[in-house]
């Protein structure tokens, strides 16, 4: 499968959550069993010479394609919640979205000094979800090797951002 294939998988549903925003539906290449085996190969083989110790997937969609791809590089998953889901002792990072602001978190001692983590979400905008994890991992004392995701949206900017940090951005489509 292609990546355009992958591309035409993917749902738009314009002016939502609010008008002005093209939403990009991965649900619809997640129920696809081809789609959904292209992506977690594609994202695995792109990183199982790097490494990784942990895959940390943010909230929501981060949960879904996290664990799949921690799974076939054989490490551990650890999720960044929105506030107040997490039981035990969290570090948290104020940032803004596309549609908003929040508030996310990490348990303290989900990532141990040193450990190389691979960050996970479905979509890059303007990269300030992903900045705040590599916030969070920082403070932990973990390093971040990489970020993928499924979609970027190269106009928004995020991405360069990311790199900017001396991050690696890896993603499969693209959109405007
Ligand atoms: C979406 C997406 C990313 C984030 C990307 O999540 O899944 O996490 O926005 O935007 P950014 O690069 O501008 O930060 P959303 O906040 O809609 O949360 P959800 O997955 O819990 O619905
Ligand atoms: N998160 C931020 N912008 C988004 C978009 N355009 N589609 C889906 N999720 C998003």
């Amino acid at each position: 499968m292609t990546n355009t294939s992958i591309k035409s998988l993917i749902r738009t549903i314009p002016d939502y959550p609010k008008k002005g925003i093209m939403f990009r539906d991965i649900t619809t290449l997640f129920a696809d069993a081809e789609g959904l085996r292209e992506v977690i190969d594609s994202i695995a083989g792109e990183f199982q010479d790097k490494n990784i110790d942990v895959i940390a997937g943010i909230e929501a969609r981060g949960f879904i394609i996290g664990p799949a791809v921690a799974l076939a590089l054989g490490v551990g998953f650890v999720p960044i919640r929105k506030r107040g889901k997490l039981p035990a002792e969290t570090i948290e990072v104020e940032y803004e979205l596309e549609y908003g602001s929040d508030v996310i978190e990490m348990h303290i001692d989900a990532i141990k000094p040193g450990q190389r983590v691979l960050v996970m979400d479905d979509l890059i905008a303007t990269g300030g979800t992903a900045l705040a994890a590599l916030d969070l991992i920082e403070k932990a004392g973990g390093e971040t090797i990489g970020c993928a995701f499924i979609i970027d949206l190269p106009d928004i900017g995020g991405a360069q951002r990311i790199r900017d940090r001396g991050v690696d951005v890896f993603h499969l489509v693209e959109f405007e």
